[in-house]
């Protein structure tokens, strides 16, 4: 994948900002502006997604085009570059914070990752649209005017989320919408904060240096040297489930794959139960010493843990966050 080159917009004003641009539907381009659905996302360059909000052309922002592509394929080698170019700017003095264009639909875990592997003490600000650039009514150039704003407030830290008008912490947010423009919600947490007329307003403190999770301190330069995250997968317990995918990724793994099966996340019903078949399974992959970790299908709440329960981790994230949690604490061991 290719880093290009920083573009420098403007450079009046003393407080620099950078922008990074990864594609999505923000970037998105459609044959015919009616269109919402029927488009291309990661099509528009960042450049021109700037010069696009009119409130943005009295700061001073390096514009940089870190991947192009429909978040749907994010994995880990644009993470990794990702990481490496906000770690690089976050360190420049003279940079306040930085925004990221991003996809919707992978946008949580992008954040959840940037949050867990650099815990950074500026704001880094990641946001999205859900029309494309070419819609009759595009969202992205208020929700990126936004996310400006957000990143230039003066105590702002952390990875954040900016969408609709909404603030979310990197750790709660979660998209819960296919269509409508405010696709995110934080779940029991709640948003962070909102954009009003530029100004932000707050609900409760910008996240702490420090993720919730399982990181270490040196987990960014491990990201770096690593090609790969440890492989985690995640399955689903559901009416008529059974324990067939289990056998099969532990017959796989025995078998000498290339990245061998290190940890399975399971997304449980309600407050993590498990069919007992896919539990029987999961109990016979955790002695053979994968990581088996308990999550909930629900969308709000976390697993209680009680008297009984035989898997013995459980985490408070979401699946798809749990998932990322466990790659990096297997990269850490
Ligand atoms: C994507 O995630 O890249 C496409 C969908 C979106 O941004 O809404």
């Amino acid at each position: 994948m290719t880093v290009h080159a920083i573009q420098t917009v403007h450079s009046e004003n003393a407080q620099r900002l950078v922008i990074l641009g990864t594609g999505g539907t923000i970037a998105g381009r459609a044959a015919q502006a009616g269109d919402n659905v029927g488009y291309v996302a990661g099509q528009v360059s960042v450049g021109d997604l700037v010069a696009a909000v009119p409130t943005l052309k009295e700061l001073c922002l390096d514009v940089e085009q870190v991947a192009q592509l429909d978040s749907k394929d994010m994995g880990f080698s644009v993470w990794k570059a990702l990481a490496a170019r906000v770690a690089f700017h976050l360190e420049r003095p003279d940079v306040k914070g930085l925004v990221i264009t991003h996809g919707t639909d992978t946008l949580e875990e992008t954040a959840f990752f940037l949050q867990s592997v650099l815990k950074p003490t500026k704001p880094v600000v990641l946001t999205c649209a859900m029309r494309p650039a070419t819609a009759l009514v595009p969202d992205g150039p208020q929700n990126l005017s936004d996310a400006v704003a957000v990143a230039r407030h003066t105590d702002a830290q952390g990875v954040v989320v900016v969408c609709a008008g909404q603030v979310h912490c990197a750790d709660d947010v979660t998209k819960v919408h296919t269509y409508r423009l405010d696709a995110f919600d934080s779940g029991d947490a709640g948003p962070l904060g909102c954009v009003e007329e530029g100004a932000v307003r707050l609900f409760r403190p910008w996240p702490l240096a420090l993720a919730a999770g399982y990181v270490d301190a040196s987990i960014h330069a491990r990201v770096q040297a690593s090609l790969a995250l440890p492989r985690v997968v995640m399955l689903t317990s559901h009416a008529d489930m059974d324990g067939l995918m289990v056998e099969a990724l532990l017959a796989q793994s025995d078998s000498g794959a290339a990245q061998p099966l290190r940890g399975i996340v399971v997304a449980g019903t309600g407050n993590g139960t498990l069919h007992k078949d896919l539990e029987a399974a999961l109990l016979k992959a955790q002695a053979q010493g994968i990581r088996v970790v308990l999550t909930s299908r629900c969308i709000r709440g976390r697993v209680l843990t009680h008297l009984g329960q035989r898997l013995s981790e459980v985490s408070g994230l979401s699946p798809v966050k749990s998932r990322i949690a466990l790659a990096l604490a297997l990269l850490a061991d």
